[in-house]
């Protein structure tokens, strides 16, 4: 059992403090955000997390994970401190690592014991070293301490169980005393055969934009292989599920659609290409991920517009405004780019989401916020699916048909099937599987 203190109670922060605190240590999740951990206090998840409020609610109330603003004095009180506060993308498309180094600098400044520093926040090669020395430039001399690099690879949307059941933990550490603590604290993972990627800090740092990278660059494909699908009317979903077929392949991460957005790819893709410039390397395949990433969203509003024959003057059923489905996450959701462009060409739009209505509502202006689907839908020249939430799959199709003005809809994220479309008498209109549907 140890003390740990975990700065940043974002998605990534609260998930892992929750989860290690049921695994018997005392935790205390901190984070500047007042707000933030007032909710928590009362616990009050700040975001939209499956099974996340089950699980904090045990610890807080078996007293091993407390909530608080007392940054400092919750570091001298650990003898692990995880960082896990954002990396946002900087205006350069680098990684802004001051909220990273200003936790290191609280590191430094109340550094009354050997501690450990653990970096889950996604940082670019080089950034645990540059933590080691921002501490020790502030600590007293003579203080031992380690920095670990431990990248977190959740998913929001099944981040519980993704911290619970990872494929892999990665420890990059320099020292035979911060590992073994490391694999103390994750004996619950290793006991359940979890496999370790035992490494040093700059692979460690590395491994983590790679494997993201990696994973943008399967989506960007197949997106490229859509488009081309469109054009020699061949069914992407038939390329990718043979595709995936395929052990060297996958099937994962081979849907077409609108492209990748949230909080993580968009940035670390952008992070990855400017720590490669710094570097003196020019990473090719990264940026035409990004390009063709950025297109995507924009061929979608192409789509729209020659569904229903231009959209000036149009009004558009949005349905699904998150960037996937299973999260609040608007961060470069594509739907809300694609909700600017529309409005740009002289469009109405009435969106609905599952559960991002009340934040979207406060950063995009100029559209019509409904209850459900159904309200949505109403006199809609067009009805756009953006997100691939759960309910909008099986939805009453002939209720939908009558409630639209006209019957055209637009699938950015391959929902359904384009016989049954035809069945119901919709014009519809897919990914990579358009010409022979419609
Ligand atoms: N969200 C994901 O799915 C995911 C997955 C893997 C890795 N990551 C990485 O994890 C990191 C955190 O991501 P997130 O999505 O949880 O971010 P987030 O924006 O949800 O949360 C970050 C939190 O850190 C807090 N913070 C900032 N400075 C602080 C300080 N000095 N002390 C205490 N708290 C501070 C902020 O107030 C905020 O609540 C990022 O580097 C991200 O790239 C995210």
């Amino acid at each position: 059992m140890y003390n740990i203190c975990v700065t940043g109670s974002g998605y990534v922060g609260l998930v892992t403090g929750a989860c290690l605190a049921d695994f018997g240590n005392m935790v205390h999740c901190v984070d500047i955000d007042e707000h933030k951990i007032k909710r928590l206090q009362n616990m009050e998840i700040p975001f939209y997390e499956p099974g996340l409020q089950e699980i904090v609610r045990r610890n807080a109330e078996g007293g091993r994970l407390f909530f608080s603003t007392e940054v400092n004095d919750r570091i001298e009180k650990s003898a692990v401190v995880f960082v896990a506060v954002g990396t946002p993308m900087s205006e350069s498309g680098e990684a802004d690592l001051s909220y990273v180094e200003m936790v290191a600098k609280s590191v430094g400044e109340h550094l009354n014991d050997y501690k450990i520093v653990v970096l889950k926040s996604t940082v670019p090669s080089g950034t645990c070293n540059l933590v080691k020395d921002i501490i020790k430039n502030c600590c007293p001399s003579g203080q031992e301490f380690d920095v670990v690099s431990n990248p977190e690879f959740l998913r929001e949307g099944s981040a519980v169980e993704d911290f619970m059941e990872p494929d892999r933990i990665v420890l990059g550490a320099s020292t035979e005393r911060a590992l073994k603590v490391m694999k103390e604290i994750y004996r619950p993972l290793i006991l359940q055969d979890t496999p370790v990627v035992e490494t040093d800090v700059k692979t460690s740092e590395m491994i983590k934009y790679a494997s993201n990278a990696f994973l943008a660059t399967k989506i960007s494909f197949i997106n490229e292989i859509a488009n081309l699908c469109e054009l020699v009317n061949a069914d992407v979903s038939m390329v990718a599920r043979a595709m995936g077929l395929d052990d060297r392949i996958g099937p994962k991460f081979l849907k077409a659609g609108a492209g990748f957005g949230g909080s993580c790819f968009p940035k670390d893709t952008r992070a990855l290409v400017r720590t490669a410039e710094k570097a003196g390397y020019d990473m090719r395949i990264v940026k035409s991920v990004i390009a063709v990433n950025e297109d995507q969203r924009y061929r979608m509003v192409d789509k729209v517009e020659k569904a229903a024959g231009g959209v000036k003057g149009k009004t558009i059923a949005l349905l699904g405004l998150t960037f996937k489905p299973d999260t609040d996450d608007l961060r470069e959701a594509p739907a809300l780019d694609m909700a600017r462009d529309f409005l740009k060409k002289g469009a109405t739009i009435r969106a609905y989401d599952p559960v991002a209505m009340d934040l979207a509502v406060k950063i995009l202006d100029g559209i019509t916020y409904c209850p459900d689907v159904f309200d949505a839908v109403k006199d809609a020249d067009v009805t756009v699916f953006a997100t691939e939430w759960n309910e909008f799959r099986d939805l009453d199709l002939v209720k939908m048909k009558k409630l639209m003005k006209s019957p055209v809809i637009v699938d950015c994220r391959n929902i359904y099937e384009p016989p049954r479309m035809k069945e119901h008498g919709f014009a519809y209109h897919s990914v990579g599987r358009s010409p022979r549907e419609v």
